[in-house]
């Protein structure tokens, strides 16, 4: 049974303040939650009061100190509900035994390497204690923690710590206080043997802020750059958004077991390690990228999310979305702002398109789920953050910032909407943002269609816009809402182009600071000034979530990739070269074109600037990947035909050229002895270096091998020693298994490396790779019981290996059902999130769609699922 927005309730009752006490222990920890309730004036009067519960014992339960007769309450596997509850604020005591042992669904309180830790969002802390587990129940929270001293001799709570001492033979407790009212999705609390890097930070109003990094006992020095992540993220907020800290600690605590990326607990962030433990040795250039992003997005979610929180699981994108756009931005200072927004759209693309074009298509904010956890999705995340870089380009950066901050001022301490965050946007800017809102409610993405004409005669040159929802499953979804749906408002920011650079005298009335917003279903820009057919740059910085389709010539858009001044639109140029090569090279009936001019222009493009900017050259050089091909095609995929037209492609860049690419490779290797950096510029230099090596393979195989070996034995950094692990693994050979063998040799004792040794591993491209990936699931190092694992090898192969998962047999996708299967009972969260690798099959030609439907059904023929498989499974297949 779904849970719609529309059914929206305020709570019957309020708690004011809730007491902890915790007495860890492996299997039995005992929770005694004294929680001080009330009728919420806004609720219903008179109503039971039902708690959520779940895998909880009770033990007892007392109402102002008496113990409840049995008749008062009734228990079931999901609820406690007292009957009659007073009208007059009252206490209840509550006291529940769990196995955090046992807890392998890593929700609520488990144990990770024999760490204590918990996840409460969504909806975890029900499995802690019985509570109003909604995210409208604001209340303060005190927390003693008890444990054995030797077992967790550190003790973490979210706020400020309060006391801590003795507690009996070999037992230690410490009592940690929150003074700001909040969810129970934003509890936690950490016990275990950790080691703590420790740091200050001075907030601007004068506060000293301890602040801690603990992780497994000796790696505290792989938590430096984590740390130094933290300070700038504090730092950048006050100067960017005016957001200054609230508590005398923050503390960050990294553990292996994580179904997630990392989790923003009051006071008290909890990370999956692989975002948090970086050494040179061990981390790439990605990885220390990631690990300053997801440092930033949890601190800025203390803020986005928790100062200001949501009043229903609906409103996620109102945090998601804002933080995302607020760590995209951190990042885009730390780096370079116009290479972070390639990656920033090369991963919308990646993950949000295909999803949005899919049978899981749903709105930003959606209307009903049946599942929660499952909506954790880039559709809420990323596309969430574009609606707000749009609000931004629509209102100006400064209006823009005085919205925020007024967002900030009348909402602070409250559970929020959509509404209360565009109603702030709105009174600071007097503009009615009622049309900008369908963003939030409209599935799908939108294609904007673009025409130009050019005058001589007048000088003038005429754009005709036209936007619509492409047909499909997000189509559908937005019943009735179809051909007849309302205008989004879409901001179009654009320039024209000419052979000789950009036409800045070309003018329209309808282009203000270079953007113009398209409010209807189809409407017309005339520019003035223009002389000579000019090319149009369209959505220049990818200025909304939208499909472009233009007549634009290969002769068009090499005059975009040389002249433009937008940079993200010079790549799309590239980009777009090279998918004309790529679509027509994938459809068997169609002919291959000449790729000579493409190569050639990239030659020219490599010549003028690839050492000025190698971060940027590394990413115009880098051809779509196989699922942007197979999203451009758009149905009848054959996977194989792609990967074929891919391989082409590759190898006639990489013959064309050759000399220049090895004379990259050596113009760009480092002197003997520099010392290691991952700062964006020595990261830029090592892509490039490695786009040029993988090219050059793709050239000629046997260089390639020759120069990946030298590499790999020469490499200084885990960005290099990869790269080139990662040619040889395309080349099959002894080379390639000897490499791999003494790769997970040197790296016996890192998991976080041996991930990425499975992921490489999983995603070649050839038939034997299934066999493989079943044998290193008994690898030692491999367990099912670790997401970090399975996502490494089991999630690499179906969302990284388009020809293998897509096996013409359907045997990738029965063994992708069979680890969802084998995973539901334990973890249904990952397995949930596996099962998404089925995610485009309806874009699959006919043979391998049939084999992919008989794989869901088998899945859905499991008459115990649970709520998070089902809930995919069932889209799944209603769709189509
Ligand atoms: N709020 C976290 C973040 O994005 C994500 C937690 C999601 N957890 C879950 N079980 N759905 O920062
Ligand atoms: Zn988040």
């Amino acid at each position: 049974i779904p849970i719609r927005l529309a059914d929206y309730r305020p709570a019957d009752h309020l708690i004011d303040r809730v007491a902890l006490d915790i007495s860890l222990d492996a299997h039995a920890t005992r929770v005694t939650a004294t929680l001080n309730l009330r009728p919420n004036p806004a609720g219903q009067r008179g109503a039971d009061l039902v708690l959520d519960g779940e895998d909880l014992t009770l033990l007892s339960i007392e109402r102002d100190g008496v113990a409840l007769a049995p008749d008062a309450y009734t228990v079931t596997d999901t609820s406690l509900t007292l009957r009659q509850p007073p009208a007059e604020p009252f206490t209840l005591t509550i006291r529940t035994q769990i196995d955090p042992t046992a807890n392998t669904r890593l929700m609520g309180l488990y144990r990770s390497n024999g760490v204590y830790c918990t996840q409460c969002e969504a909806d975890g802390f029900r499995r802690i204690t019985y509570f109003l587990d909604r995210p409208d129940c604001l209340a303060v929270y005190t927390t003693r923690i008890e444990a054995d001293r030797g077992e967790a001799p550190v003790l973490l709570g979210n706020g400020n710590p309060v006391e801590a001492g003795e507690a009996g033979p070999g037992r230690h407790y410490a009592v940690w206080h929150d003074p700001h009212p909040k969810p129970a999705y934003l509890f936690a609390l950490v016990g275990g043997r950790l080691d703590r890097l420790g740091g200050a930070f001075t907030t601007r109003d004068g506060r000293a802020v301890e602040l801690g990094i603990y992780v497994e006992p000796g790696k505290a020095e792989r938590a430096a750059y984590a740390l130094d992540a933290v300070i700038r993220s504090m730092a950048w907020d006050e100067k960017a958004f005016g957001r200054i800290y609230d508590l005398d600690v923050f503390n960050v605590v990294a553990v292996s077991d994580f179904n997630m990326g990392a989790m923003e607990n009051k006071g008290l962030n909890i990370f999956n390690d692989r975002y948090v433990l970086a050494s040179p040795e061990t981390a790439t250039d990605a990885d220390y990228a990631a690990i300053e992003a997801i440092i930033a997005h949890e601190y800025f979610h203390n803020w986005s999310g928790n100062r200001v929180t949501c009043r229903d699981w609906f409103q996620l994108c109102l945090k998601e979305g804002l933080t995302v756009f607020r760590d995209q931005e951190f990042s885009s200072d730390m780096r370079s702002r116009a290479v972070h927004r390639i990656g920033e759209v090369r991963t919308l693309r990646a993950r949000q398109f295909p999803e949005d074009a899919g049978p899981l298509a749903h709105p930003v904010r959606p209307q009903q789920y049946a599942e929660i956890n499952n909506f954790y999705t880039a559709t809420v995340y990323e596309k969430g953050a574009e609606i707000v870089r749009m609000l931004r380009t629509l209102l100006g950066a400064e209006t823009f910032a005085r919205g925020m901050d007024r967002y900030f001022a009348d909402c602070d301490g409250t559970a929020a909407t959509v509404e209360d965050f565009l109603a702030a946007f709105a009174a600071v800017s007097g503009r009615d943002l009622a049309a900008f809102a369908r963003w939030y409610d409209r599935p799908g993405t939108p294609v904007v269609t673009v025409a130009g004409e050019h005058d001589a005669a007048t000088g003038t040159y005429t754009l005709h816009l036209r936007q619509e929802l492409p047909p499909g499953p997000a189509r559908k979804e937005s019943a009735g809402e179809t051909d007849a749906a309302p205008a989004l408002v879409i901001p179009v920011a654009l320039g024209l182009v000419g052979p000789q650079g950009v036409l800045r005298d070309a003018v329209s009335d309808r282009v203000r600071d270079g953007v113009f917003v398209l409010e209807r279903t189809t409407d017309t820009v005339t520019f003035r000034n223009v002389p000579v057919a000019p090319v149009v740059s369209l959505f220049r910085g990818f200025s909304a979530p939208v499909r472009v389709a233009t007549e634009a010539t290969e002769a068009d858009r090499l005059i975009l990739l040389a002249q433009d001044t937008d940079p993200f639109n010079r790549w799309q140029a590239a980009q777009d070269l090279a998918m004309a090569h790529l679509v027509a090279g994938s459809r068997p009936e169609s002919q291959r074109p000449n790729p000579d001019g493409f190569v050639t222009a990239l030659g020219r493009f490599l010549d003028g600037e690839a050492l000025s900017d190698p971060a940027f050259a590394a990413l115009v050089l880098t051809v779509p990947s196989e699922s942007d091909i197979a999203h451009a095609l758009g149905d009848t995929i054959d996977p194989d035909a792609i990967h074929q037209a891919r391989d082409d492609l590759r190898q006639s860049i990489g013959t064309g050229l050759f000399a220049r690419l090895t004379r990259l490779r050596d113009d760009l290797s480092d002197p003997a002895g520099t010392p290691f950096s991952p700062d964006a510029a020595s990261a830029g230099r090592r892509a490039l270096r490695n786009v040029a090596l993988d090219l050059i393979a793709a050239a000629d195989p046997q260089e390639g091998t020759a120069r990946a070996e030298r590499q790999l034995a020469a490499a200084t950094t885990m960005t290099d020693r990869l790269a080139a692990l990662s040619v040889l693994a395309l080349i099959p050979g002894p080379a390639r298994e000897a490499a791999l063998t003494a790769f997970a040799e040197r790296y016996a004792d890192e998991p976080l490396v041996l991930d990425k040794w499975f992921a490489i591993q999983a995603t070649i491209p050839e038939d034997e790779t299934l066999d493989r990936v079943r044998r290193l699931q008994s690898h030692p190092a491999f367990a099912m019981t670790n997401p970090n694992r399975v996502r490494s090898l089991v999630g690499s192969f179906s969302a990284a290996n388009p020809t293998q998962f897509n096996r013409a047999d359907g045997a990738g996708y029965d063994f992708l059902a069979e680890t969802v299967l084998a995973l539901d009972p334990t973890n249904p969260q990952i397995a949930a999130r596996l099962l998404t690798g089925f995610g485009s099959w309806r874009m699959l030609e006919p043979g391998r769609q049939a084999k992919a439907a008989q794989s869901l059904a088998a899945i859905g023929a499991r008459p115990t699922l649970s709520r998070d498989v089902s809930d995919i499974v069932g889209r799944m297949r209603n769709s189509g």
